[in-house]
This record gives structure tokens, C-alpha cells and sequence, in this order.
């Protein structure tokens, strides 16, 4: 039997969501058709439910600078974009020029390239340089690249943000591998250490989300 605080998601229920809780429009739905040409690869894009997740947090937070790590096509920073204030700032952080380059003209057909600056290349070094000159300075950052960078993307992030400000991580539950990761999965034992540490760290508040793959929401205090 199940238990009653929470249930397990079918497809059929997963669509019920994507129907009634977001609001994917045409420039978004091109981006997923884009990249599920892409072949199995698509299988990193975000859900729309957790794109409009994206999008209300975003606001909710009032983020004027945010950054991404892990941009691949550009369906979540899109999200993010929407979700910015008036003059707001994603720095877009892509490994592969070439999705860069993906997301680059994903950012224009759904009219947010002005708001978007693209960082190509591994995203520890544009967190070297940001945190260098720019400590305190962003509201919201969400953490979808590699996941053995995780720990110090996370410590960097937490550098970058004002108090107040959100950390949000991808993947936290890695298909389920968190419970018990597989000795030759270093992604999964480092995602499953670093959420215990941030499950008892006192810098931030934390709310883990059992949606999609597992979100962190990570509060800097
Ligand atoms: C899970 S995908 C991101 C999905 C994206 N957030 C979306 O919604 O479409 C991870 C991306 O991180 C990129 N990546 C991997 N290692 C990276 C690194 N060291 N620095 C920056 N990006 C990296 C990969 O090339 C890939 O495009």
C-alpha cells in the first residue's frame, strides 16, 4: 500500500500535470522539438512542469541576476529569462559550443537573447572569475551541469547569492540511485553526499521537491 503522503506519478498523471500546471507555448514547444531530434541526448531538457516551476521561483524570488550551470538548448534559461524582473540577467553557462550555439538561437526565436549572456566553456571557470568580483551579487542559480561539479558549484553558488537569494539543484534523487549508488556511479555518490551536507547546512534553509528527477531548493540565509 502506498502511502498516503505522497503518490507515485504514472505518465498518464505526469501529463495531467503538464496540462494543468504549465503554460508551454508555441517558443517553448519548438525548443523541445528541436532538441528531441537530438536523439537520446533530450533526455536532459526539463520537463514543461518544471520549466514553469523554474519561471514561478525566478519571480517569487525577484531575481534581477540570475545564473545557469548546464544550459544545453536552452529550454530551462528561457524559463528562467521569463521569470526575471524588468532589466533582469541570466548568465547562461554551456560546456559544448555547440549547443551554446543551439541555445543562442533558441534564446532569439523565443525573444529573450537580450536578457541572456552565454558562457561557453566548463562552468567552474566562469564561477572562478564571477566570485572573484561579483560575491553577493545574484538572486537565483540553478545547478544542472556535470554532477561530480556539484559540490563546488554549489559552494561557489553560495558565494554569488545574497542572503535571501536560491540555489536551485537538478537531479537530486538521480533516478533513485541516491538510496544505494553503484560503486562504479561516482555522479550518484557525490550527489548523494552532498545532500546530506546540505541537509545540515546552517547557511541555507532547504526544501528537497520529489518532482521530476528531485529538486533542492537551497535559501541562503
Ligand atoms: C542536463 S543538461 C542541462 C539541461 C538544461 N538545463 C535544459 O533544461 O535543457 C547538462 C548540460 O551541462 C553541460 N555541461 C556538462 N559539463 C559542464 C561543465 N563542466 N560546464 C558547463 N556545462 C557543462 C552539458 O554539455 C549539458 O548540455
Amino acid at each position: 500500500m502506498s502511502d498516503p503522503k505522497f503518490i507515485a506519478l504514472t505518465p498518464e498523471l505526469h501529463d495531467y500535470v503538464v496540462r494543468n500546471g504549465a503554460r508551454e507555448d508555441d517558443a517553448l514547444a519548438a525548443v523541445r522539438e528541436s532538441t528531441a531530434a537530438l536523439g537520446d541526448v533530450a533526455v536532459m531538457q526539463i520537463s514543461p512542469d518544471q520549466g514553469a516551476l523554474m519561471t514561478m521561483l525566478t519571480r517569487l524570488v525577484g531575481a534581477t541576476k540570475a545564473i545557469e550551470l548546464g544550459t544545453f538548448t536552452g529550454y530551462s534559461a528561457i524559463c528562467i529569462a521569463r521569470g526575471l524582473e524588468p532589466g533582469g540577467r541570466l548568465t547562461a553557462c554551456e560546456l559544448e559550443p555547440e549547443r551554446a550555439e543551439a541555445a543562442r538561437a533558441n534564446f532569439e526565436a523565443a525573444g529573450v537573447a537580450d536578457r541572456i549572456d552565454i558562457a561557453v566553456g566548463p562552468a567552474s571557470e566562469t564561477l572562478a572569475r564571477l566570485t572573484g568580483s561579483e560575491a553577493e551579487a545574484y538572486d537565483f542559480a540553478f545547478i544542472d551541469a556535470d554532477k561530480t561539479g556539484y559540490p563546488g558549484y554549489y559552494e561557489s553558488c553560495l558565494t554569488l547569492l545574497r542572503p535571501g537569494g536560491l540555489i536551485v539543484l537538478d537531479n537530486v534523487l538521480r533516478g533513485g540511485t541516491v538510496l544505494d549508488p553503484a560503486a562504479d556511479d561516482e555522479g550518484g555518490r557525490v550527489i548523494a553526499e552532498l545532500n546530506e551536507r546540505i541537509a545540515s547546512d546552517e547557511r541555507v534553509d532547504v526544501a528537497m521537491l520529489a518532482v521530476a528527477d528531485g529538486i533542492t531548493l537551497a535559501r541562503k540565509r
